[in-house]
Formats: C-alpha cells, structure tokens, sequence
C-alpha cells in the first residue's frame, strides 16, 4: 500500500516525544495510608464497603511519573484513548462504548481475592488505592487486531497486591474476573454465545513482574468507564485483550485457567499472547500496527512490544 510506512524498529517521530519536564507537572507520590485492613487470619472478616471515596482519592491523581517506563513518549490524544474502546460487554462498536457506559455503577466496587493463598481478602477498589497509592506509567499498548497507543496509566503494580494475599506454592496461575451485570451491560445481551463473564489469566510469574499493572486512572484521572474502572490490568508485552477491565475477581488456582478468547478460539488467542511480529494472527500479519490518532502512522512491531525485559520468562 502507498501510503503505508513501515519504519524500522520501534519509531515515534520528533513529534510524538515530549520532554518531562514539559508534560505536566507531577505531584509527589503519595505516601500509602495504611488502612490496616487486618489480613491476618483466612477470609477478611472486613465487610468491602468502602472506607474511602472515589472523590476523596482524586487528589492522588495522576501520581510520580516512574522514570523507568517510557517516560518521554507523548501519549495518544485522549479521544483516542478514551473514545476508540474494547469492551464487549457494552458494545462491539469502539466508538460507541464510552456512549453505553453511563448506566455502570463502579462504586461501591468489592474485590476478592482468594484460591490457593494463605491470606484470602475483600477490598474495595477505592480503598486499595488509598493503601496502594498510584504512580504514573506511560506503556505502549497494543491490540491483537492491529492497532497501538501509548497511554499513560495511573496504578500500582499488581505484585503488592498479590504479596498482600500469600499465595501458596500451589498456586501456579492468576485468574481474574471482570464483574457481570446484565442490567447494565447491553451488550452481555447481543452477544449470548460468549462465555461471559470475561475472564482472563496470568502465569504467577507474569503476574508478579512488575511491569504487570493495576490501573486506576489514565491520562492523570480515576480511569473513566469505557477504560475498565474502577480497576483493570494492564500487561504492557501482551496483546490488549490480556488486560481486562473492571475486575471483581482475583483468583490463585494450580492450573491454567479458561479464558473468554482463548474458549472462544485457543488457535486465535492463545493464553499467553506475548506480541510477537513474526507470529501473525490466522487472519492478519502482526508485523506492523497503527499507531491511533496519529494521521494514520504505521510502525513495526517489536517482540514483547519493545519490553524486552520480560523475556527472562519464557526461557524454556
Ligand atoms: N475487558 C473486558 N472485561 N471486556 C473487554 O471486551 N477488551 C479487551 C481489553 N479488556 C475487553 C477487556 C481488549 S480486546 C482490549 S484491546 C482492551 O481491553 C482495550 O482497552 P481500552 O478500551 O482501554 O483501550
């Protein structure tokens, strides 16, 4: 095609790069407030409902910008990231979710984490961010379809929370579940073949590195609807869809979960998914993406989407 550039290795144009300096300007990471949930002894007898609020946590938005993820790199332009979204469980139509999204409620939003761990707990989202506290990562993202952007997430890494639980040696795989309310999911309806509710999973190796994200907020904000809020994953070196959104389910199980995609079609979203351009998808190359809401720009596409880093993990 034409008009179509394929850049050699990862390439953003002088444009896309912002320094730091610049960007914004970033309020000191605050420091985590300790709830002291009490998690010494099996089920938290804590009773989810919330101890903090959505707004009393805004102020700990968008957190320090770590220094070691991209910090450079200029994000999407918002419309993008908040306007073009995958979430089936509102719609197949990406333009179309943030306008289906109103009806969700995200607060209250209890969370359990359990399965094979010494410390099984229930939390609400809000409170974990008040614990946690949130730092701002800026990561590529890329979708198995063939598009990218660079967004910049809001969160803490997904390892504090898992310590918090103690798995047991058993516990080989992370599940998680992302919550499932008809009521307020229109597309749940359309669509009664899927094995709802959406699931995905982590080997706990994955889960535990710390490029592995929970992100609360994008942009510098709580995270809006159409992106997963109150909380979601973000797994930097695998394609989108591993990056489940609006979780209300961690799970620490001894074999590799079943997974919404990977039921629908193991041979088109395999369970591990590491981006890869030299693996092409049955139906498409993966060898190069657009890079959305950049008047068309399409760059290579790099192993573990340029985290390299990660590849201490699957050497077999
Ligand atoms: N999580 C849930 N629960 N439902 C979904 O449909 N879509 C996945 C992932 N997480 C999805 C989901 C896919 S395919 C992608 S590419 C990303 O979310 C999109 O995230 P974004 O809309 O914030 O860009």
């Amino acid at each position: 095609m034409a008009n179509v550039i394929i850049r050699p290795d990862w390439y953003l144009p002088e444009s896309a790069v912002t320094p730091e300096s610049t960007y914004r300007n970033r309020r000191q990471f605050i420091k985590s407030l300790g709830l002291g949930v009490g998690l010494g002894s099996g089920l938290l007898a804590h009773d989810a409902s919330a101890a903090v609020t959505a707004a009393q946590n805004l102020k700990l938005y968008p957190g320090k910008r770590n220094a070691k993820y991209n910090p450079n790199f200029r994000p999407t332009p918002h419309q993008w990231g908040t306007g073009y979204n995958n979430f089936y469980e509102f719609s197949t139509d990406k333009f179309q979710v943030q306008r289906l999204v109103g009806g969700f409620r995200t607060e209250p939003w209890p969370i359990t984490i359990g399965g094979l761990c010494k410390k099984p707990f229930k939390m609400d989202a809000q409170d974990m961010v008040a614990k946690f506290g949130v730092e701002e990562r800026v990561y590529r993202f890329r979708c198995v379809e063939g598009w990218g952007m660079i967004l910049p997430w809001s969160g803490f890494s997904l390892r504090r929370l898992i310590e918090l639980a103690e798995p047991t040696k058993e516990a080989k795989f992370v599940k998680f579940t992302t919550a499932m309310v008809p009521a307020q999911m229109p597309g749940i309806a359309r669509l009664p073949q899927y094995p709802w509710p959406y699931t995905e999973g982590l080997r706990i190796a994955e889960a535990m590195h710390d490029l592995t994200f929970v992100a609360t907020g994008m942009y510098g904000k709580p995270l809006l609807k159409q992106n997963g809020a109150p909380l979601r994953l973000v797994v930097p070196w695998k394609y989108g869809y591993k990056s489940i959104k609006s979780i209300v389910k961690i799970e620490f199980v001894a074999k590799q979960p079943k997974t919404l995609w990977n039921t629908l079609s193991a041979v088109e979203y395999p369970f591990e998914s590491n981006v890869d351009p030299a693996k092409p998808h049955p139906r498409w190359s993966q060898a190069s993406e657009e890079m959305k809401g950049m008047n068309g720009l399409r760059v290579r596409t790099l192993k573990y989407n340029g985290y390299g880093a990660v590849a201490g993990l699957y050497r077999r």
